[in-house]
């Protein structure tokens, strides 16, 4: 039998997404890039969420490697050591006895993979001589005051060192043929790949990018990039940019492998004009999807959050709360912060757009739009704390007294009669209430962020919400909460975590110009939330190629691609206007649509792609090794054949009010299922 490790050499790699706020005309500074938190983004959502799928068809016989991160270790990890007799004892002893700090253990999430991760500080020692090497190998040299990459080049080494150790043992322990691939995740994990390959260890080696840095940095650069794609002079570029050394890493990584892959047919395109290599294979990103017992359940979940949302929403609007809750709806960005990137900088644009046609047609709908983008701040502001502070007041103060009137109710009603209202609600108590409402009116204009972000007159959200005069006025129908920070149930003004605020929405607004996929309407999707993406991402064109309406699916996709910018932006303003004006009963047949999408995202029919990359690999250095036929199953999403949730002005050019259904509130649990499933139908 094959004994096959599989090698994922990332973990903290992904730091490096996590960038400063990148405006179009940026330079990105290194020193910057560590501003992020270990496992957020997207290409830790891919390695964690496959997990469970890689270990049900490897067992062990798969293995992650990283970087060692002593915090996130201690929470992630449950440690283990292996026993004695087996490859991975012999090859883990080993590398401790050269002074190398290597820790083995479970990842605690679902697939409960082994993983092993490898001190980076230990082996630093020696880092002027494996830059040597590479250097010698491969002609790369990284400059020393790149100390991320340094850190990858010492990281790289001990992947390196890793595998040749295990597969010169491999043959001890196994009686088949010595098999082994190991699958590279982005550029920073590259240096092991590299050195694997100018070593000549006999092994398999697969890469998959899911960006090449010169895409993200022209993109944040303003360029008109995907009609320039063929054109850059990519070298020059990398210069200009002093990242050269990277794209290096980045290139000899793509080249060197055996089987090249990309998250998106899109990055493929980018990868072969600016890395000069087709994917072999695309890999497109799924996720964990677990389906609830109960065919709604998403949907009280929905319920449940919006209702600690509307919490929020109460103590950050106090003194200017006069809207209607039950005709709010949370639209929502987030992400990292590359505001152009990401599309936040059209996003806000189409707010604006959107307020006034909602001002306009004088509608009783009020959107609250949340834009969370970690960036550095001092601490949440004052004005924002105060909020939630009289809120509580109010709400506490409420029940004291809804406490004694019910003592006296029930000494009254025990001498044998009804009590007089003066009796239940004393003076005292109007008092007490009184004083709770003068303490929540406010002078000023509830603020459009909850933090004081440090650079506050550069923010780019902060610059564009006050470019655009979204202030959270009385008369705005669109008011405006920026964020800056990712959300944890720990947060005093939100509690939540993310996937909790998620359902919580109505609609998640992702209009990216630079998104190899996008995790977040991913994830929106399988959550049943709508969501908003566009032609320019891998997540938006893969399902546009496998859903016949997505729009009538709840993913609308905004052209970014053949029309421009202000006519992206109105489109975008104009599908936001649409969605305000469906009723309860629409949004709910949506959000059931959308739901349904959620096995063409899964992991269980993704993960055929990645067996392929891999038997790919395989093949090209053991031929003897078959690659199955299995494709990807086309997986069909029609047009629904009930009349589609959304109204016309999508579709045509003049708002024209909605006219199917009616704005019942539908909390009966047979009428939900009854419309889910008559949807189905
Ligand atoms: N994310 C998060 N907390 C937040 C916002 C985002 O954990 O407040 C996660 C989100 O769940 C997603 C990832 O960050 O998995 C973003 O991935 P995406 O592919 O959309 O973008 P990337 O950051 O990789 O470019
Ligand atoms: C879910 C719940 C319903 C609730 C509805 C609100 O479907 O099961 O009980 O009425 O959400 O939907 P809305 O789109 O108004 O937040
Ligand atoms: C990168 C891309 C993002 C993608 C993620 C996972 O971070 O920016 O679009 O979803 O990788 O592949």
């Amino acid at each position: 039998t094959a004994a096959l490790v599989l090698g994922e050499d990332q973990l903290r790699l992904e730091k490096f997404m996590y960038g400063p706020a990148v405006e179009r005309d940026d330079v990105l500074e290194h020193d910057s890039y560590f501003c992020g938190l270990f496992g957020l983004g997207g290409i830790y959502t891919v390695i964690r969420s496959k997990c469970n799928v890689t270990v049900e068809e490897w067992g062990d016989q798969y293995c992650l490697l990283g970087p060692y991160k002593e915090h996130q270790a201690r929470t992630e990890i449950e440690p283990f050591e292996y026993p004695e007799g087996s490859v991975f004892h012999a090859v883990v002893s080993s590398l401790r006895e050269q002074g190398w700090k290597v820790v083995t253990g479970r990842w605690l999430v679902d697939g409960n993979p082994q993983i092993i991760l490898f001190d980076v500080g230990s082996a630093s020692w020696k880092m002027n001589e494996m830059k040597d090497e590479l250097w010698n190998l491969a002609g790369i040299g990284i400059p020393n005051p790149d100390v991320e990459c340094n850190d990858a080049v010492v990281f790289g080494y001990m992947v390196a060192e890793f595998l040749q150790q295990f597969r010169n043992r491999l043959p001890e322990f196994t009686d088949g043929p010595p098999r082994m691939v190991a699958h590279f995740h982005e550029w920073l994990a590259g240096v092991g790949l590299i050195l694997a390959r100018l070593r000549k260890i006999d092994l398999a080696t697969v890469f998959t990018t899911h960006a090449t840095l010169l895409g993200r940095f022209l993109c944040a650069g303003n360029t008109d990039f995907y009609n320039n794609l063929p054109y850059f002079n990519i070298d020059e570029e990398a210069g200009k940019r002093q990242i050269y050394h990277r794209y290096c890493m980045e290139r000899a990584s793509t080249h060197l492998c055996h089987t090249f892959t990309t998250v998106s047919e899109i990055t493929g395109l980018e990868a072969e004009h600016l890395l000069k290599r087709k994917p072999d294979i695309v890999t497109p990103n799924g996720l964990n999807v677990k389906k609830f017992s109960a065919l709604h359940e998403f949907q009280n979940l929905h319920a449940l959050s919006k209702a600690k949302i509307n919490d929020f929403v109460r103590g950050h609007f106090y003194g200017h709360f006069d809207f209607n809750l039950d005709k709010t709806l949370y639209f929502f960005i987030a992400g990292r912060y590359e505001f152009g990137n990401k599309g936040a900088d059209i996003f806000i644009e189409s707010l604006s757009r959107l307020n006034h046609y909602l001002k306009s047609s004088g509608s009783d709908v009020t959107v609250v739009a949340f834009m969370i983008f970690p960036t550095k701040t001092n601490n949440f502001n004052v004005e924002s704390l105060r909020g939630h502070a009289v809120t509580k007041t109010l709400k506490d103060s409420i029940e004291d007294i809804q406490k004694k009137i019910g003592s006296r109710m029930f000494e009254i009603c025990m001498t044998g009669r009804l009590p007089e209202s003066t009796e239940l609600l004393t003076r005292e108590d109007n008092v007490r209430l009184k004083r709770c409402i003068y303490s929540m009116q406010r002078s000023c204009l509830p603020p459009i962020t909850t933090h004081n972000v440090v650079n506050d007159g550069e923010d780019p959200v902060l610059r564009s919400l006050r470019r655009c005069h979204l202030f959270n006025d009385k008369s705005d129908r669109v008011k405006v909460v920026f964020h800056p920070e990712f959300l944890s149930h720990t947060n005093p003004l939100l509690g939540m975590d993310y996937e909790e605020f998620v359902r919580g929405c109505h609609m998640g607004v992702f209009p990216s110009y630079y998104e190899p996929w996008g995790y977040t309407p991913a994830e929106c999707t399988v959550m049943g939330i709508p969501s908003m993406t566009t032609n320019l991402s891998g997540f938006g064109c893969f399902m546009s190629e496998h859903i016949a309406d997505p729009m009538s699916y709840g993913i609308y996709i905004v052209d970014r691609r053949s029309i421009g910018l202000e006519d992206s932006i109105r489109e975008l303003a104009k599908y936001m206007y649409d969605f305000t004006r469906l009723n309860r009963r629409q949004r709910i047949i949506q959000r059931n649509r959308t739901e349904r999408l959620s096995d063409l995202l899964d992991w269980r029919n993704l993960g055929i792609y990645y067996r392929r990359a891999r038997q790919l690999a395989l093949h090209a250095v053991y031929p003897e090794m078959a690659v199955s036929e299995e494709h990807g199953g086309r997986m069909s999403y029609p047009r629904p054949l009930s009349e589609p949730p959304s109204p016309t002005t999508s579709r045509s050019t003049t708002p024209a009010p909605s006219e199917i259904g009616s704005d019942d509130e539908v909390d009966d649990e047979e009428e939900l299922l009854e419309l889910a499933i008559k949807d189905d139908q």
